[in-house]
């Protein structure tokens, strides 16, 4: 596979290594975006059918970059401490019962399973990964896997952490999880638009995803899945798009206890956003054409002599079995000093990370062999 730079607008005198914190925009998103917010200056030509169609459209495109046969399985949302929230709120907890969640996960997934612990008596256990580097992925895989118990009443963690990369082995958690009855709650945001994700496979009870990293999309737009568990469950807030008929504009007041079918009930108010919607379409269409596996290998392909050079230096990179090709981290060794690279890293505009003790970085189809050469050349 080729770069595509030129389907995007990075400034020439940048190297961008950041799509972990938000991707550039697709110049075809960008058109669609402006047309999109011209079209209100006319808002005659915006018919009834225009509020549902779009919808419509972005769940299927969403569907089939998750592999999940049934688009009435998603929502649209606007941020991913919505989308978890929703999960959190209809998740069965009782006194006693464990939350599992993973150390420095994202705020978004952690806050909310605070609050419900503490609404319900039940106990967040956090499991953080072994103090050496060595085989740490494997190792952190292993002590959630046996932190699953009966105990246990939810998983809540991502597939790649945000911070380094370090990749979990969701199948067999799922399959723990089952096994003790115990739902499981992914944050995808930081893989899914770029790393291979099968629902089929791995049938997670929720999947929720920020649109504007990996998903190529705008800002306040993103998309979850639920499965059966969450089905019956009570959203967070009341929107009457959500409800059973709410394609009739002329009966909105014969009030309706019924929602929805399947996950749509857990759409955010105004899903119809007619700017931000036609957006993502597009990014995740573009995303459907490129495919998350053709993404992997190519930023495998272009990172892979870089990786080894600095791994040559002494730096810490999580063994490829382990970790996401499109992001992960670099532990330095006592004797490179951070503070100088960061200094080398800002005179040759090189965009990166810093989180944890980790520099983060996050490829795309816009960089190329050169740019990782370039990066690598300033830790020496
Ligand atoms: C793993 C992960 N989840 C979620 C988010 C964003 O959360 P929210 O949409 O709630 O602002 C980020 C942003 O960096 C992230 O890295």
């Amino acid at each position: 596979m080729q770069h595509q730079k030129n389907l995007f607008d990075l400034p020439q005198d940048i190297t961008y290594l950041n799509c972990a914190y938000m991707s550039p925009q697709l110049k075809s998103v960008t058109e669609i975006g402006t047309r999109s917010v011209l079209r209100k200056a006319r808002p005659n030509e915006i018919l009834p059918e225009h509020f549902f169609d779009q919808r419509t459209v972005l769940k299927q495109r969403f569907a089939s970059l998750i592999d999940a046969l049934d688009y009435r399985n998603t929502a649209i949302i606007p941020s991913v401490s919505y989308g978890i929230a929703n999960a959190a709120k209809n998740t069965p907890l009782k006194k006693g019962d464990e939350i599992i969640l993973v150390d420095e996960q994202f705020p978004s997934n952690f806050y909310v399973w605070q609050d419900v612990a503490k609404d319900h008596g039940a106990v967040i256990k956090t499991i953080t990964p072994p103090a050496e580097f060595n085989q740490r992925g494997q190792q952190w895989n292993e002590a959630i896997l046996s932190a699953i118990t009966s105990k246990t009443a939810v998983v809540a963690m991502a597939n790649v952490h945000w911070a380094d990369g370090t990749l979990y082995d969701l199948k067999a958690i799922r399959e723990k999880t089952k096994a003790v009855h115990a739902l499981l709650v992914i944050d995808g945001t930081q893989s899914i638009g770029a790393l291979p994700f099968s629902i089929q496979e791995v049938d997670v009870d929720a999947l929720v995803c920020g649109g504007y990293k990996w998903m190529l999309g705008p800002y306040a737009i993103g998309m979850a899945y639920y499965g059966e568990a969450y089905h019956q469950g009570t959203p967070i807030e009341h929107n009457w798009m959500n409800r059973h008929n709410s394609e009739d504009f002329n009966n909105l007041t014969q009030y309706e206890d019924r929602y929805q079918v399947k996950a749509a009930r857990f759409s955010v108010g105004e899903s119809s956003n007619f700017v931000l919607t036609p957006m993502l379409i597009d990014a995740i269409d573009q995303l459907l054409k490129w495919t998350p596996e053709n993404i992997q290998n190519y930023t495998r392909q272009i990172s892979k002599k870089a990786i080894t050079r600095l791994q040559e230096l002494g730096c810490y990179i999580e063994n490829e079995t382990h970790r996401s090709n499109h992001l992960f981290g670099i532990y330095l060794p006592s004797h490179i000093n951070i503070d100088k690279v960061k200094t080398k890293l800002k005179q040759e505009n090189i965009i990166v990370s810093y989180r944890g003790n980790a520099i983060r970085v996050s490829p795309h189809l816009y960089n190329t062999e050169d740019d990782f050469n370039r990066f690598a050349s300033l830790f020496a």
